[in-house]
């Protein structure tokens, strides 16, 4: 069946495969620090043993959420609240490991496993926050609330010594009272598309929609996280150089938005078809570094505003 004109989900070809293949790196070749830049193919268990403790400035985590759900290779069953527990323990505590002294932790859940994964954070790290995202998107329910909200809990080693580059992730909002002092704005700038704010960041996150078909960024994973969202993390919570490392990749949004922040990236994925769109899209990111809803440095309010063509600018203002 031919596709819309509008559909920009990233395809890729049997001909590209063997290409593709050839850049992932299995857990029995890791050596030295090969594994930098990188896209591991295998499982994070095996992975795990073979990478160095505190090679990580940052660790970006989306797991399997407990729900059950079909990753292509990998299927996740829902499991009890205790096997979920066990599940995570089986892993987290030596992917911790794997962060430097003065390095930050970010994982992903929603409201079913708080408890569980708010007991990891705190048995492992000093938890910081708990940022909630409402993505919007959400099966309908007839006997009970839509879920529009997942969670990501933020921890560090080191409480008195960690990366939180705040400036780098104020959002542009429009000014609803527009207060003057003098008869000049008070903190709001005028400009030709209306008055808009700097402000600092909460732990409330609305300005996000998970990525959709007409957007460049959009693959066929289940469960993929918008760039925008990956990229507040990595600005915050690391420098230029510094290396991010995900354990769970799925279609590789961490190891892009990483490349394209100037970042060094380490991922991990078990299905060999998350791996190729990884690789894909890094091998795009090579010459497209633009981000949806991240222009000229300033995080707009929504994401869901079409790219320009490449020549018309870095990135586009969103509505
Ligand atoms: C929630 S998804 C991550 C999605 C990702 N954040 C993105 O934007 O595409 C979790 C991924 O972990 C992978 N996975 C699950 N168990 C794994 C394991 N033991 N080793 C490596 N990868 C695994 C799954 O195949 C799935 O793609």
């Amino acid at each position: 069946m031919a596709r819309a004109s509008r559909n920009r989900t990233l395809q890729v070809s049997e001909a590209e495969k063997p290409l593709l293949r050839q850049r992932l790196l299995l857990p029995k070749d890791i050596s030295g620090s090969n594994f930098t830049d990188r896209t591991i193919h295998g499982n994070l268990l095996d992975t795990l043993q073979k990478l160095p403790d505190e090679f990580a400035d940052l660790v970006i985590i989306d797991p399997p959420y407990n729900l059950s759900k079909d990753f292509g290779s990998m299927k996740f069953d829902a499991l009890s609240h205790e096997d979920y527990a066990f599940y995570l323990q089986s892993w987290f505590p030596a992917v911790c490991r794997k962060l430097k002294p003065h390095g930050s932790l970010y994982i992903c859940g929603d409201w079913r496993s708080a408890g569980i994964l708010q007991a990891a954070m705190e048995e492992e790290l000093h938890l910081l926050n708990r940022i909630t995202w409402q993505r919007e998107k959400g099966r309908g329910a007839m006997r009970n609330w839509k879920n529009a909200l997942e969670d990501i809990w933020f921890g560090v080693k080191d409480k008195r010594h960690y990366t939180f580059n705040v400036a780098d992730v104020k959002m542009k909002r429009k000014v609803l009272a527009p207060y003057r002092k003098d008869g000049l704005p008070k903190d709001w700038n005028e400009t030709d598309e209306g008055k808009f704010r700097d402000t600092y960041p909460s732990n409330f996150w609305d300005d996000l929609c998970v990525p959709f078909w007409s957007m460049p960024e959009n693959t066929e994973h289940p469960t993929q996280k918008p760039e925008k969202l990956i990229a507040k993390l990595i600005l915050a919570s690391s420098n230029p150089g510094d290396m991010v490392f995900d354990p769970l990749l799925g279609s590789g949004t961490t190891s892009v938005v990483a490349k394209k922040l100037g970042r060094h990236f380490c991922g991990v994925e078990i299905s060999e078809d998350y791996c190729f769109m990884a690789e894909k899209r890094l091998i795009m990111a090579e010459s497209d570094k633009r981000i949806q809803g991240l222009a000229d440095g300033i995080f707009w309010e929504r994401n869901s505003q079409p790219l320009p063509n490449k020549q018309d600018g870095n990135n586009t203002k969103e509505e």
